[in-house]
C-alpha cells in the first residue's frame, strides 16, 4: 500500500493532484495522503484538505487523508514525497516580481530575479526535507514542482545526495497537446524530443511516417500568417516571437524563452502590469481568494474549473502519471528534470536538465539529444546553467559575493550597480526567509 506526503499541502493546486490520483486509482494501491503544511498555511490546509477528503469520498475511495503541520512524522515510511511549497506564500512572490519591476528589470519568479530570490528562500528548506527523509523514509521518491523546480532538483540530488528525486514541470504537457491540435495528428501518433533546462528547453516532432514537423509547426505558430493562439500558458502574455530568428533556431521555444528573444516588449507589457497593480502575482492572489471561497463549499467534492486559470493547470498529469510509472514500470514517455549523464553533451556532465526519456521503476531513462543545432542555443543555455550553478551555491553558503554573481550573469538582469541594488532590496524585503545571508 502507497503512502503519499505532500509538502505544501495547502496550495490552491492540491485537488489537481487528488484528481489525478483518483483517475489513477486502479494504477495506484493508496492507502495514505499526508497533506504537510507550516503554521502560516494551516487556514488554507485546512480549507484544501477537506475539500481533498470530499473528492476522495465522493469518488468511493476509503483512502486516509491526513492533514498535519508536523513534516517529520508524516514523512515517517513514505513512499512518495511531492513538493508543492512557496517559501513565503505568495506575498513573497509580489515582492519577487515588484521590486526588480520597481527598476524597470524583469521580476519573472521562475528564471529573473524573482526566480533567483525564489531559490534562496527554498533550497535550505528542499535540504532540511531531504534530512528528514533520510530518517524517516530513506527510500522514497522525491517529486519535485516546487520552483525554480529546475534549481532545487539540482540542489535535492547535487547538495542533498538524494538521487531518487525528479523535477517537474507543465509547461511541456501543453507544447505537445498544442502541437497535436495544430498538425490535426492525435499525440500519441507524434514523437516529442525536448532538451534544455526548467523553463528553458527547446523540442523537436515528428509524425508516424518518420518526417520531422517541427519546421511546419514553426510556421503555424509563429510564422507569418501566424493568427491563432500560441501561447497556451496563462501566466504569460502572448507577445510574438521573431518569425526569422525562430526559423533559424530550427527548435520550437518553450513559452518561457518569450522574456529572453523578445526581453523588451515582454519588459514593456510588465512594467504596465506593475503600474496598475497587476502584477502575475497580484492577479493570482486573487484567483486563489476566488478558489478558496469554492473550497469552503461543503457541496464542492470536485476540482473546479476556475483552477485552470492558473498557469500550473493540469499539473497532475506529469506529478500523478510519474508516480504511476515508477509505481508500476509502466515506461510512460515524460519530460522530467533529471541527471545529465551526458545526455545533451553542451551541458556538464552532473548537471540536471529537462529532457524527455520514458519513466521506470528505476527513475527516468532519458533520450540521448546530443549537441545544439547552434552556437545561438548553445550559449544562452550554456550561461543559464552557469548561472542556475551560481544561484544555488550561494544558496547553500549564503555567500553574498556568488548571489551577485549571479545576478549579474542572469541574462534579464542588468549587471553592475543595478545587480547589486537590486539583489540588495531583495535580500532586504526577504530576510526573514533567508537564515543564511
Ligand atoms: P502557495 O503560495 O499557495 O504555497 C503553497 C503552500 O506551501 C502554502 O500553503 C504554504 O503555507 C506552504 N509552505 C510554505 N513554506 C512551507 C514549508 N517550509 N513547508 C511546508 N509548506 C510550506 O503556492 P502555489 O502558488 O500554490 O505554488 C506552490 C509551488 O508550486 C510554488 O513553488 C510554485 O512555483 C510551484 N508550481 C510549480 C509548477 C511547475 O510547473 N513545476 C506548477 C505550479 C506551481
Ligand atoms: C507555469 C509553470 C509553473 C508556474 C506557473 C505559474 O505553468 O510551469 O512552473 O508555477 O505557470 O502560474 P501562476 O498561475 O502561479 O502564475
Ligand atoms: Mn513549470
Ligand atoms: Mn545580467
Amino acid at each position: 500500500a502507497l503512502k503519499i506526503v505532500t509538502i505544501g499541502g495547502g496550495s490552491s493546486y492540491t485537488p489537481e493532484l487528488i484528481e489525478g490520483y483518483i483517475k489513477r486509482k486502479d494504477q495506484l494501491p493508496i492507502k495514505d495522503i499526508v497533506l504537510v503544511d507550516i503554521e502560516e498555511g494551516k487556514e488554507k490546509l485546512e480549507i484544501v484538505g477537506e475539500m481533498a477528503k470530499r473528492m476522495v469520498k465522493a469518488a468511493g475511495l476509503d483512502w486516509n487523508v491526513e492533514l498535519t503541520l508536523d513534516r517529520k512524522t508524516a514523512l515517517k515510511g513514505a513512499d512518495f514525497v511531492t513538493t508543492q511549497f512557496r517559501v513565503g506564500l505568495l506575498d513573497a512572490r509580489v515582492k519577487d516580481e515588484r521590486i526588480p519591476l520597481s527598476h524597470g528589470v524583469l521580476g519573472q519568479e521562475t528564471n529573473g530575479a524573482g526566480g533567483m530570490l525564489k531559490a534562496f528562500r527554498t533550497i535550505p528548506v528542499i535540504l532540511d526535507i531531504i534530512e528528514d527523509m533520510k530518517e524517516q523514509c530513506p527510500d522514497a521518491w522525491l517529486v519535485n514542482f516546487t520552483n525554480p523546480a529546475g534549481m532545487v532538483t539540482e540542489a535535492a540530488i547535487k547538495v542533498g545526495g538524494w538521487e531518487r528525486t525528479v523535477g517537474l514541470c507543465n509547461v511541456p504537457i501543453g507544447h505537445c497537446s498544442s502541437a497535436s491540435e495544430k498538425l490535426g495528428i492525435p499525440e500519441n501518433e507524434l514523437f516529442f524530443k525536448f532538451a534544455g533546462i526548467n523553463h528553458f528547453h527547446w523540442h523537436r516532432v515528428w509524425d508516424k511516417t518518420g518526417k520531422e514537423r517541427t519546421a511546419e509547426l514553426i510556421d503555424i505558430l509563429y510564422g507569418p500568417d501566424q493568427n491563432e493562439d500560441n501561447n497556451h500558458l496563462k501566466n504569460i502574455h502572448s507577445a510574438s516571437f521573431h518569425y526569422e530568428q525562430i526559423k533559424d533556431l530550427g527548435m520550437l521555444p518553450c513559452g518561457y524563452h518569450r522574456y529572453y528573444y523578445i526581453e523588451d516588449e515582454m519588459l514593456q507589457h510588465s512594467i504596465e502590469e506593475f503600474e496598475k497593480g497587476e502584477t502575475r502575482a497580484q492577479v493570482v492572489k486573487e484567483t486563489e481568494r476566488r478558489l478558496f471561497e469554492l473550497y469552503k463549499d461543503p457541496a464542492l467534492d470536485y476540482k473546479p474549473e476556475e483552477l485552470s486559470q492558473r498557469g500550473g493547470t493540469h499539473y497532475s498529469d506529469a506529478a500523478c502519471e510519474i508516480i504511476a510509472s515508477i509505481q508500476n514500470d509502466k515506461r510512460t514517455e515524460m519530460v522530467v528534470s533529471t541527471q545529465n549523464n551526458g545526455t545533451i553533451t553542451d551541458l556538464p556532465y552532473d548537471s540536471i536538465v529537462e529532457v524527455s526519456g520514458v519513466v521506470t521503476a528505476h527513475g527516468v531513462e532519458p533520450y540521448n539529444w546530443g549537441a545544439f543545432p547552434s552556437g545561438a542555443a548553445r550559449g544562452i543555455i550554456q550561461n543559464m546553467k552557469g548561472m542556475e550553478e551560481t544561484v544555488i551555491r550561494a544558496a547553500v553558503e549564503g555567500n553574498y559575493g556568488a548571489a551577485l554573481q549571479a545576478f549579474t550573469v542572469n541574462p534579464l538582469v542588468p549587471g553592475g550597480t543595478m545587480a547589486k541594488t537590486i539583489l540588495d532590496e531583495l535580500l532586504y524585503a526577504h530576510k526573514d526567509h533567508l537564515p543564511q545571508f
